[in-house]
């Protein structure tokens, strides 16, 4: 078993990563939140088939009275009409300033479930139970909760920090190949931003990572995690650091908007995202490790991932996306750019002129 310490002071919180720990998730919640008497799982359609009544019977047995609320699985789930539905339900729970929220799923199911319990009663306890690859590396470490708009993602929020994450590798056996690639370039990116020898452990292991074969994953998920939380440790709310982790998210997140939300998935438009970035980074000079742009392309094509954008992409309206990013800051994008394997550096002067020289250059 590994554990991770995500270090907030009186918000800090353990990581465990195991295989089947959803049969011990009682023992785990009550040792977490030991106050709590009452717990509701908060999952999706395909999720509750899996592993819903495994959850439920083991919070049963550790003596939690606990019910269960399923949303429709998917991104059209992270809603306000989803978030006000749970709200009743935890009115029907009977739910209590010392009842617990379980979040069992992907980044749907914690982004909804969390931003549930930051705002019910002002805020109660949740423990993660992140089902997806995406989840277990990245999207339920860090306390970032909220529901979508229709004009955009995650525009509603609040920043509210897990009891407990807990990982258990075997729910992994069951993810499409499709889903596990774009939860491996969230873990790629870690290792570029921030450590170079976990970037050779990815090389070397892929073969492995791709059959997600347990006895690699433990040790990519702790390399991961230790990663994402020393970053969540030292700026929990985005106020500096973090922003590291945001490497690939520009063109990402432009390219995920052009495409129809939905049509390419989260981690496939980072993998493109992470190759520009290296791109620009190569013609500013700001790279100074030359084979870090091969070796990335080569890293993510072998996971599956894509490594160019889609010939007929409207340039353009990609970059007006960009300046449109709610991380950009009046006007200015901060640009994540790699020096060498485990080191970023942010810039705020990228001339507009090498940005589109890189993304022609990446069109298919
Ligand atoms: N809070 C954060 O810091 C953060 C970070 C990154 C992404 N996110 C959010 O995460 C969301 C995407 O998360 P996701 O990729 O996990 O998507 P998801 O939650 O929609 O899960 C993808 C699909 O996999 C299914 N699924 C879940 N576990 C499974 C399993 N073990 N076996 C088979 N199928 C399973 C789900 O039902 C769903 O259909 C987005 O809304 C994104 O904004 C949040």
């Amino acid at each position: 078993m590994a554990q991770v310490n995500v270090e907030l002071a009186e918000r800090s919180y353990e990581i465990i990563i195991d295989r089947g720990l959803i049969s011990h998730l009682g023992t785990l919640v009550r040792r977490a939140v030991p106050r709590a008497t009452r717990a509701l799982i908060i999952t999706d359609t395909n999720v509750a088939a899996k592993f819903g009544g495994v959850a439920k019977k083991s919070l049963e047995d550790a003596g939690l009275e606990t019910l269960k609320a399923t949303v429709p699985a998917g991104e059209q789930s992270k809603s306000l009409a989803q978030a006000y539905n749970l709200y009743t339900a935890c009115v029907n729970a009977q739910l209590d300033r010392h009842s617990v929220i379980i979040a069992l799923g992907g980044g749907v199911v914690g982004d909804l479930a969390g931003f549930v319990a930051a705002t019910y009663l002002r805020g109660i306890a949740f423990v993660q139970v992140p089902t997806t690859l995406l989840a277990q590396v990245d999207s339920s470490i860090g306390g970032k909760t909220g529901v979508d708009l229709p004009q955009g993602k995650n525009l509603v929020g609040a920043f509210h920090q897990p009891s407990l994450v807990v990982a258990d590798l075997d729910a992994l056996s069951s993810l499409p190949g499709r889903e596990v690639a774009a939860g491996m370039a969230e873990v790629v990116k870690h290792a570029i931003i921030r450590d170079g020898g976990f970037l050779h452990l990815l090389e070397s292991e892929t073969d492995r990572i791709l059959s997600v074969d347990p006895v690699v994953m433990g040790p990519v998920g702790e390399n991961n995690c230790r990663i994402k939380a020393g970053v969540v440790a030292a700026d929990e709310r985005e106020n500096g650091l973090r922003a590291i982790l945001n490497y690939g998210h520009t063109v990402g997140h432009a390219m995920e908007v052009s495409l129809g939300l939905g049509n390419w998935l989260h981690g496939e438009c980072v993998a493109v995202g992470m190759v520009a970035a290296a791109l620009i980074s190569q013609k500013l000079g700001v790279l100074k490790e030359p084979d870090l742009l091969v070796r990335t392309e080569r890293l993510l094509g072998r996971l599956g991932l894509p490594t160019r954008l889609p010939a007929n992409l409207n340039l353009a309206a990609m970059e007006a996306l960009m300046y449109r990013d709610k991380k950009a800051e009046a006007g200015r994008i901060n640009w994540v750019l790699p020096v060498r394997a485990g080191e970023v550096a942010i810039s705020g002067n990228v001339p507009n002129a090498i940005v589109l020289q890189a993304l022609e250059s990446l069109r298919r």
